[in-house]
């Protein structure tokens, strides 16, 4: 089943939006499998946002991942990546749709609280990078014959 990882960013931690973030995957039917407060380092976020390590906003990016503890989770369920980012709404909060946890909850690009993959393939890397293999529980939740056909 498809996998994808999801982040509370710093701002979202600190403005206590964590359990409003978890509901959301959790009511759309999501499988939550992985879930950990951790703090980013720069080697880490190198790895993780490799594909921007060269933009102008990337330093500022940088100290925003590292401002505080991030929540790191991953989430299992049917096209979960691209569904995942529908969850989270444009990267520019203000291109977000009400609704979406970014046009919800955010206003600004450098502080859209909450990350998640774009690719399955970046899915699979991004949980290898932030998750160690058996901090990751496969169980099967009495719901999914209510949510699965
Ligand atoms: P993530 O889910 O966090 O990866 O966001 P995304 O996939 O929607 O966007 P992208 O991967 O292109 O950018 C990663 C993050 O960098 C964004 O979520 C923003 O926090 C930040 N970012 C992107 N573009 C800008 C920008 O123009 N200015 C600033 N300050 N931050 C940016
Ligand atoms: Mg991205």
């Amino acid at each position: 089943n498809e996998r994808t990882f999801i982040a509370v960013k710093p701002d979202g931690v600190q403005r206590g939006l964590i359990p409003e973030i978890l509901t959301r995957f959790q009511n759309k039917g999501y499988k939550l499998v992985g879930i950990k407060l951790t703090l980013a380092n720069e080697t880490l976020l190198k790895q993780h946002y490799a594909d921007l390590t060269s933009k102008p906003f990337f330093p500022k990016l940088l100290s925003y991942m590292m401002s505080g503890p991030i929540l790191a989770t991953v989430w299992e369920g049917k096209d979960a990546v691209k569904q995942g980012r529908v969850l989270l709404g444009a990267t520019n909060p203000n291109a977000s749709a009400p609704g979406t946890i970014r046009g919800d909850y955010a206003v600004e690009v450098g502080r859209n609280i909450v990350h998640g993959s774009d690719s399955v393939e970046n899915a699979e890397k991004e949980i290898a990078l932030w998750f160690k293999k058996e901090e990751l529980v496969d169980y099967k939740p009495t719901m999914y014959g209510w949510i699965y056909e």
